[in-house]
């Protein structure tokens, strides 16, 4: 064991939605520390301007730099397709997205080579899942659905039931039409509503979730690089940016499990930190 293996995965996202790839990096990599960052105070991204993601993707992950993290992974989908590439310019630490796990996961299990992707506003205007799918099968034709009622649907709760069932079908119940056969739950808080979004799509669509696919190149990149931690139990802190109470209880939702102790960044803490890296 080297002694960079034995650092934390570092993980943000703009809320609570996040817990959910930490959940399946914590089944993937079981012994990893992690530490993770919700920006409670600032969310939802995903109906801002690029620029403002970019600048608070910026933000989070100066935050967590303090914590000398081995990698870095951006579990929120509306900061990866906006941010990725400014992020990495800006710091060293390895940095892992949601979008490019998510679309190689997509494109290796349609036949159709039609692919529905289920995101933010903001996720789907920048068109980073059909820049990647394209990419990775050329010939394939993306269909785009954002889904802005269903952060807001999620955190207050309403995951099953006659109002998650109808907002689902407004939005997602045309896709086999259009000839998908693989639908991307392109957004944190999607995985949540799961069993909801295979009802109203059917069972011939095949649901990928960028969650677990991130977890599992988060672990590949550990292994290439000898990063992975083979000892010792893992642990996961967790930080947000305001109302520590709330995200603690939505952490149920999205992580199985009610975190300890969330401890709450005091902006100045949170600014001063990117302050000191500009
Ligand atoms: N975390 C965001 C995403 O995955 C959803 C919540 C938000 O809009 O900030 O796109």
């Amino acid at each position: 064991m080297n002694e960079l293996s034995e650092r934390p995965i570092g993980i943000f996202d703009s809320g609570a939605g996040g817990l959910t790839v930490v959940k399946a990096v914590t089944e993937e990599l079981p012994r990893e520390r992690i530490i993770y960052f919700g920006d409670t105070a600032r969310v939802p991204y995903g109906i801002k301007s690029g620029d403002t993601i970019r600048r608070y993707a910026l933000e989070d992950v100066h935050f967590l730099t303090r914590f000398e993290p081995k990698m870095i992974i951006v579990a929120c989908n509306t900061a990866s397709a906006t941010a990725l590439a400014y992020l990495a310019q800006h710091v060293e630490v390895p940095l892992v997205g949601v979008i490019e796990p998510g679309a190689v996961a997509a494109a290796g299990a349609s036949r159709s080579g039609v692919i529905g992707v289920a995101a933010t506003e903001a996720t789907i205007e920048s068109r980073a899942y059909d820049e990647a799918l394209a990419r990775l099968r050329p010939g394939v034709r993306v269909v785009s659905k954002a889904c802005p009622l269903f952060v807001p649907m999620v955190e207050e709760g309403r995951v099953t039931g006659e109002v998650a069932e109808l907002v689902a079908a407004e939005y997602l119940s045309g896709l086999s039409d259009l000839g998908a056969d693989v639908l991307v739950l392109g957004c944190t808080h999607y995985p949540v509503l799961r069993a909801i979004v295979v009802s109203v799509v059917g069972p011939g669509l095949h649901v990928v979730d960028s969650a677990q696919e991130t977890a599992r190149a988060a672990a590949r990149l550990l292994e290439q690089r000898g990063l992975a931690r083979t000892a010792g139990e893992g642990s996961a802190a967790f930080y947000a940016s305001d109302n520590p109470g709330r995200f603690r209880r939505l952490a149920g939702l999205f992580l199985g499990r009610l975190p300890c102790s969330v401890t709450l960044v005091e902006p100045e803490e949170f600014f001063s930190a990117a302050a000191r890296h500009d």
